[in-house]
């Protein structure tokens, strides 16, 4: 299965890159700038030679073809982003992983967004798309790393099930990460939100913590 990632030159879109690639997925990093993407994916190749991964770079209006679509820009590019490419996302699954979060001081906080979740603002321009919330957080520095094990949850919101499904079969699919359904849209602004408290803790312990739920077995 092809899977584009628009935004998909920063570190959460390389490192999700490349996990899912080392997992099977024909990979389209996208850009606003396609010489950008092609220059970022051989970066990656580079840095895991040998491994044979399908990874190719390109515009986002090329990476948005693909059958899933992961959303990795920065929070405030997420709707703008999806709204351009509307007509190319409709009848698709679109994963937000996008947080919006400030930095005050020595902690991030979180902000309210009028919809509650940058998930749900994202759905609200994509109305023949099918929108979950996941992968917020994954810590890109240990994405990418294949040598990292991860041992990390996923929480997945969306309101259609066909998405929920799809979204827990993508990252279900990468060694290391449990996708754990987490509920409709309505959810993804605690989850987009707790993010911050996870950013503020690797600040205050100099790690790149992640989640782990207790207590669900699997
Ligand atoms: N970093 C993490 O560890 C992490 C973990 C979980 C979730 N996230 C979320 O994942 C998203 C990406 O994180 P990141 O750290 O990779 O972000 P980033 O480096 O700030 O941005 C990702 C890419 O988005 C594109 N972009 C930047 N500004 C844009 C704009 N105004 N319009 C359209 N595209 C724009 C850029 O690609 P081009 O210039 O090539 O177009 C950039 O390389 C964020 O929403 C973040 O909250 C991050």
């Amino acid at each position: 299965m092809r899977v584009g990632i628009l935004g998909g030159t920063g570190p959460l879109g390389r490192g999700l890159a490349l996990r899912l690639a080392a997992s099977g997925y024909d990979v389209v990093v996208g850009s606003r700038d396609a010489e950008r993407a092609v220059s970022v994916v051989a970066d990656v190749a580079t840095a895991w030679p040998g491994r044979g991964l399908a990874i190719a770079g390109a515009g986002n209006e090329e990476a948005a073809a693909a059958e899933t679509v992961v959303l990795a820009t920065p929070w405030d590019a997420a709707v703008p982003t999806a709204r351009a490419l509307a007509g190319a996302l409709d009848g698709k699954v679109v994963v937000s992983v996008a947080n919006a979060l400030v930095r005050q001081g020595r902690e991030m906080q979180a902000l309210v967004l009028p919809r509650g979740s940058v998930a749900a603002g994202v759905q609200a321009v994509l109305p023949g798309s099918a929108v979950a919330a996941a992968g917020h957080h994954l810590p890109a520095a240990r994405l990418a790393d294949l040598d990292d094990d991860l041992r990390a949850d996923v929480l997945v919101c969306a309101d259609d099930d066909g998405a929920l499904e799809a979204t827990v079969g993508l990252f279900g699919a990468v060694p290391g990460l449990r996708p754990l359904r987490a509920g409709s849209l309505a959810s993804a602004s605690a989850v987009e939100a707790f993010t911050a408290v996870l950013i503020t803790m690797n600040m205050r312990y100099k790690a790149h913590s992640t989640l782990h739920i207790a207590g669900i077995d699997g």
